[in-house]
């Protein structure tokens, strides 16, 4: 595993909220890009976010962010603990293929953040749950002297915990001298919250960004001169059930977001995940009439004189060889 040499974190259980630190880039570099997905759940469509991990690998980031609801969570069917359980084997499964390391935050469908009646303790089990496997539901880490901080807006609904604010405090106290703050959240309505403002206060004097979910539509706000964003879809369906996502105009759409730092700041783009194609978009047996002679006159590569080539080392598309001319 290569080690990042400019990583530090307060995260003290031996279970981490992140898959692995085998970082993209490298050390020598104050530049860094990251991904950053939004809700998988309330309700997942198929393959959507597999797929999202797929083009994320294809990018390459150095790692990848999020901002919860990463489970479909309990039903009114069930809220036993073998179905949540049922649920995260699925979702880890799936994030096994995930190759950046991906750093966890909790949404409403994994840590339900207060009491259902009908189903007394289910906050207290979906916490449990979480840090069984997770150590913590907020943390923060260092990378190359940015600061991330990860927060748990499931502390009562959507709010954060007196205590959670110290920590919160203290951490930013402990890295002033950071070139920006990264703020992760799941729920928006957090930034309205009496422990959030006193949060806001501390940060007005630094340069940072904040990054929720929850809704199911991707929005830019605009709080105390800094960018607020509210990331829709990687993943899930839209928030109304059974009616299709409205598209791009509405935020509504799969999507990640893409970040940059470059000279100390941050560049945020949108992608849309129907917009990121493989490079086999179009490919030798697309090609019509149009395309120009010279592309015809590509050689295929027979398996023999592949096989001699890689026994020298060489890396070589074989797939090429099936094609018909
Ligand atoms: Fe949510």
């Amino acid at each position: 595993m290569k080690k990042c040499l400019r990583f530090s974190h307060d995260v003290k259980t031996e279970l981490k909220p992140w898959t692995h630190l085998d970082f993209g880039g490298g050390d020598d570099c104050d530049d860094f890009n990251f991904a950053v997905v939004g809700d998988r759940a309330g309700r997942p469509a198929k393959g959507v976010f597999e797929e999202a991990l797929k083009k994320i690998n294809l990018m390459n980031p150095d790692f990848v962010m999020s901002v919860g609801d990463f489970i479909p969570g309990g039903c009114m069917e069930d809220m036993s603990e073998a179905f949540f359980r049922s649920q995260w084997d699925f979702f880890e499964n799936i994030l096994k293929d995930c190759e950046p390391p991906f750093f966890r935050v909790p949404g409403n469908h994994d840590i339900v953040g207060e009491d259902i009646p009908e189903f007394p303790e289910v906050d207290k089990l979906t916490e449990r749950l979480w840090k069984e496997q997770f150590g913590v539901t907020y943390y923060s880490f260092v990378f190359k002297d940015v600061l991330f901080l990860c927060l748990n807006s499931m502390e009562g609904w959507h709010n954060i915990s007196k205590e959670q604010l110290e920590w919160a405090l203290d951490t930013l106290h402990q890295n002033s001298g950071v070139r920006w703050t990264m703020i992760f959240l799941h729920d928006p309505k957090t930034w309205i919250s009496e422990n959030f403002a006193v949060l806001e206060k501390e940060l007005y004097f630094r340069n940072y960004t904040v990054f929720a979910g929850d809704i199911h539509q991707y929005t830019r706000y605009r709080r105390q001169g800094r960018n607020y964003y509210m990331l829709g879809l990687t993943g899930a369906e839209s928030q109304r059930a059974g009616i299709p996502a409205k598209g791009v105009s509405f935020g509504e759409f799969q999507q990640l977001a893409w970040v940059s730092f470059k000279n100390g700041e941050p560049r945020v783009s949108i992608l849309e995940l129907e917009g990121i194609h493989y490079d086999d978009v179009v490919t030798i047996p697309k090609l019509t009439w149009l395309t120009p002679r010279y592309f015809r006159g590509d050689k295929p590569i027979t398996s023999k004189e592949a096989d001699i080539l890689e026994a020298k080392g060489l890396k070589i598309h074989r797939e090429i060889g099936k094609y018909d001319f």
